[in-house]
């Protein structure tokens, strides 16, 4: 199917797959356990978070479900075998995203997060971040949403299918579906200690906006306190197929 692209047939290798074995298409209703499980299994740069948050349900539901359950159009998988082993989870317009505190305060109350083992940690972690945040007047903002990046997106990939492509493919295809569309930019927030994915999102023209602010509630395995980044990417609609700032730094 024309929607169906794979990623390169330049034998690029990682692990045990190489680039051509897998294919970018949009997301489908079935890959919905799937994307919910990469998202664990990768919620901790790309690490596995369950000794931080050992609750899938309620990790997977603040990454991934308003993407899956209400804007499925702008979602993309990277395929393998006929399994996702990768998502690119993209929101048009940032202010029909589902407020994080919403679904926190939803799945406190009726999962019962804050008593549940190897996930009230983080819970209780937060809310007494947030109270030393308020009293440091370093609170994250409370929106990040800006008109002239208005679009957001996460991705994520099994270590299997890293390195050899996938993501600058599945990247290119939402930039690609924003400038057809007319969106002026977009953003993203990661990790300010993911340093692969600052690079990677770097290469893909986005720029660091800020500087870190808190993540209440995430600590490294160590125990200090991660911090997230944003990072925005003003794009063109001119042209297609590379963000506005790649585009000058290649030529
Ligand atoms: C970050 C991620 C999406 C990148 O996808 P990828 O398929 O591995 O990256 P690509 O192979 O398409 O790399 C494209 C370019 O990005 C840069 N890049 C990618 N990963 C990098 C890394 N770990 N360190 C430095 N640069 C990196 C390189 O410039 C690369 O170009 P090159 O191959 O010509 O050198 C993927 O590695 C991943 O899912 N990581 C774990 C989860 C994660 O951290 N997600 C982001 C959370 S917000």
């Amino acid at each position: 199917m024309c929607d169906h692209r794979t990623v390169g047939t330049t034998g690029r290798r990682s692990g045990d797959a190489t680039a051509a074995e897998v294919v970018v298409r949009p997301y489908e209703s079935r890959d919905r356990p799937q994307v919910r499980h990469i998202c664990h299994v990768t919620g901790y740069m790309g690490e596995p978070v369950d000794w931080l948050w050992r609750d899938t349900e309620s990790f997977a539901e603040h990454f991934t479900a308003y993407y899956t359950d209400a804007e499925p159009e702008s979602a993309l998988v990277a395929e393998r075998d006929g399994v996702a082993a990768g998502y690119l989870l993209g929101c048009v317009d940032s202010r029909r995203a589902w407020s994080p505190a919403g679904i926190f305060g939803r799945h406190f109350l009726r999962r019962g997060i804050g008593f549940r083992p190897g996930t009230a940690g983080v819970v209780w972690r937060s809310f007494g971040d947030v109270i030393v945040d308020a009293m440091r007047r370093r609170l994250p903002p409370a929106s990040v949403y800006d008109e002239r990046w208005p679009a957001h997106l996460h991705i994520d990939l099994l270590p299997s299918v890293r390195g050899m492509g996938v993501g600058a493919a599945l990247m290119h295809r939402w930039l690609d579906t924003l400038r057809d569309v007319g969106v002026r930019g977009c953003h993203l927030e990661t990790m300010g200690e993911n340093h692969g994915a600052i690079a990677f999102f770097e290469s893909m023209g986005f720029r660091r906006r800020g500087v870190p602010s808190s993540a209440p509630g995430f600590r490294s395995p160590t125990g200090e306190r991660n911090t997230v980044q944003l990072m925005v990417l003003p794009l063109s609609t001119e042209g297609r197929g590379m963000p506005e700032e790649g585009r000058r730094s290649r030529t």
